[in-house]
């Protein structure tokens, strides 16, 4: 089976659709489409590399959106029919809301799109599917209530990237979430993999909803249901 990937810059089920890509990659032909902003949390949560693994060959491709430009010809393939499945998963709140109001205008609202026009299966993991409060997982964090603010701070310097700003907070757009930070610091003050609850708008659910009226596309609830969906 050949399958089209996208990931959007959601951190709520992402490891768990990164281990569903690794599970389909073994047996399928895939080709994984990345968000700017699912690049850049696939970074900081420690998992860009992991996809990027999978990927490799025609047809095998990791799509960039900062490197598809403005009119995405990745996406071409799709209105060709040249897939048999399109997977969207983790699919924020953002790009629901633009597939749901017919707007294409980045790599991933585009894929959708022509995956319609090329009629393509197409299975949708959003992570707004019932309003009110959902625990999700933080990316690496500084936590100011135990940071001693040392005149060294360790934790900066064993982060590869530059990313600690001591005593403040970490710069996530150069985290590449490889966890060093967490074991140099003598005060635990950085956390990894935090769990917090936020509450989902009843906006985003509603939109959410509004899924299940486009001809062709399924809403799962989470990554591991797209195995019972080939
Ligand atoms: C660490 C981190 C985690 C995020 N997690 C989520 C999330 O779970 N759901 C969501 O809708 N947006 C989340 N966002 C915000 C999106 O990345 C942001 O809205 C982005 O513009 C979405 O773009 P895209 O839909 O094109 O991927 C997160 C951002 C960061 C920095």
């Amino acid at each position: 089976m050949r399958v089209g990937w996208a990931f959007t810059g959601a951190g709520h089920l992402l490891l768990e659709s990164v281990e569903e890509l690794e599970k389909l990659a073994l047996n399928h032909e895939v080709t994984v489409l990345l968000s700017k902003a699912g690049e850049e949390v696939l970074k900081m949560y420690g998992l860009y590399d992991r996809v990027k693994n999978v990927t490799g060959g025609y047809y095998r491709e990791l799509a960039r959106e900062k490197d598809q430009e403005f009119s995405f010809p990745i996406t071409g393939r799709l209105s060709m029919g040249r897939y048999d499945l399109f997977i969207v998963s983790p699919t924020t709140s953002n790009t629901i809301a633009k597939i749901v109001h017919g707007i294409a205008d980045t790599l991933v609202t585009n894929a959708v799109a022509q995956a319609g026009k090329g009629k393509i299966k197409t299975l949708i993991v959003p992570v707004d599917l019932e309003a009110g409060d959902v625990e999700t997982v933080l990316p690496s964090k500084l936590e100011r209530d135990k940071c001693e603010d040392c005149q060294t701070c360790k934790s900066a310097a064993a982060c590869p990237k530059d990313a600690i700003i001591p005593g403040l907070e970490i710069d996530l757009l150069k985290c590449s979430g490889c966890g060093a930070c967490q074991i140099a610091c003598p005060f635990g003050a950085v956390s990894g993999g935090k769990i917090i609850t936020i509450y989902m708008r009843q906006l985003d659910v509603e939109n959410t909803h509004k899924l299940t009226h486009l001809e062709g596309v399924s809403i799962l609830r989470y990554p591991s249901h797209i195995q019972d969906n080939l």
